[in-house]
């Protein structure tokens, strides 16, 4: 049998640990979790400091043709209230972004076909010509590498695509017939390739995920080696076949983030919106976890109650970008500081 203490301490010399050993430490997290968020905090610190990176969130649209059981803005969601940005719309988020201090904005939407590759590139090099020392993430799910290709040439530097899950049968489960585990897999490859900062990530207790499926998870970060990651709790939105649905705990999300700062010492890592609706502490204790990165909303005012992935999702208050002082408050009270930054990792930029 293991000492649990042990292993913890081993993953901070050694980054890696057998599959056997991540499920060991899951299944008593409860003894030494604290001891694992210390270790990833110092971890973290000895890399970042106490620099936490902010990202301005624009989700641009909440239309999507996919149908992802769990997901809110599904295209099977009828009762979804859909909304587009224009690109001026985009454009003049970003540029209130910049005025608040954000140096990197996040475009996130659904699969909207309304959004060709020509009219992103567009918003793409217009942002990096109005900002040129900001970084332009995007977050617009599966497309072909020749998509990606000329979206990497408008300007974009990093691209989020959560794999949701490291097993196909999972995944299987998680979504209709239509999606593919071996695409989404593919997409990530051909990012990497193309020289983004890549992000992949999952959610953690969605149906059907296994403590095994969880030490399998961080064998395959430490494999695909993604400059980010993000994770956050699965969350029930009523609308969706998942609607019964237990949600993840925050406990367990926390758990893992110190697990992936441990395994991945330079990952950006976000504590989440997901987290901080379930824990209204969940970002601060997702920081003191092991997380580096914060994602304030700049979408519109109009819009920003439309974008909702899962039920009660926070967005109207602090976590909103224009209250960045007060997100700046919180932070430092923990110890930490908020920088304006493009934050890159530190293998790039
Ligand atoms: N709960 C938590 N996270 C969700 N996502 C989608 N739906 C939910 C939900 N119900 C996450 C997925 C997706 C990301 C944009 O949001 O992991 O990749
Ligand atoms: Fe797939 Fe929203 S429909 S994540």
């Amino acid at each position: 049998m293991y000492n649990t203490a042990e292993l913890i301490d081993k993953l901070k010399t050694e980054t890696i640990l057998s599959r056997d050993e991540y499920l060991h430490l899951i299944k008593n997290r409860g003894v030494i979790r604290e001891r694992a968020a210390e270790l990833a905090g110092s971890v973290r610190d000895g890399i970042y400091g106490k620099s936490i990176y902010i990202r301005g969130l624009i989700e641009f649209t909440n239309y999507c043709r996919n149908n992802c059981y769990y997901c809110g803005i599904r295209a099977g969601n009828d009762k979804a209230d859909r909304y587009r940005l224009t690109p001026e719309e985009i454009i003049g988020c970003s540029d209130s972004g910049y005025e608040l201090g954000f140096r990197t904005f996040v475009l996130q939407g659904g699969e909207d076909p309304y959004y060709s590759d020509d009219i992103l590139s567009r918003v793409v090099r217009d942002i990096k010509g109005r900002h040129p020392d900001c970084a332009v993430t995007l977050s617009v799910g599966e497309k072909s590498y020749e998509s990606y290709r000329k979206l990497r040439n408008a300007g974009a530097d990093r691209y989020l695509l959560r794999h949701e899950t490291v097993n196909r049968e999972h995944y299987g489960m998680l979504h209709p017939d239509n999606m593919s585990w071996d695409n989404r897999m593919q997409c990530l490859r051909n990012l990497k390739e193309l020289g983004f900062q890549t992000g992949a990530g999952f959610m953690v207790g969605s149906p059907g995920q296994t403590e095994e499926d969880l030490a399998d998870e961080l064998l395959f970060l430490k494999e695909l080696k993604p400059e980010m990651v993000g994770i956050g709790p699965f969350i029930p939105h009523q609308d969706t076949p998942f609607g019964k649905e237990t949600a993840g705990s925050a406990e367990l999300t926390l758990f893992l983030l110190s697990l992936i700062r441990l395994t991945l010492p330079d990952v950006l890592l976000p504590a989440t919106t997901a987290l901080g609706t379930i824990d209204p502490m969940g970002r601060e204790k997702g920081i003191l976890s092991g997380a580096n990165v914060l994602m304030p909303n700049l979408s519109p005012v109009n819009v920003r109650g439309k974008y909702l992935l899962y039920d009660n999702k926070i967005c109207t208050g602090e976590e909103a970008a224009q209250c960045i002082e007060c997100l700046k408050g919180r932070v430092r009270k923990i110890g930490y500081e908020i920088v304006t930054d493009r934050g890159d990792h530190k293998d790039c930029g």
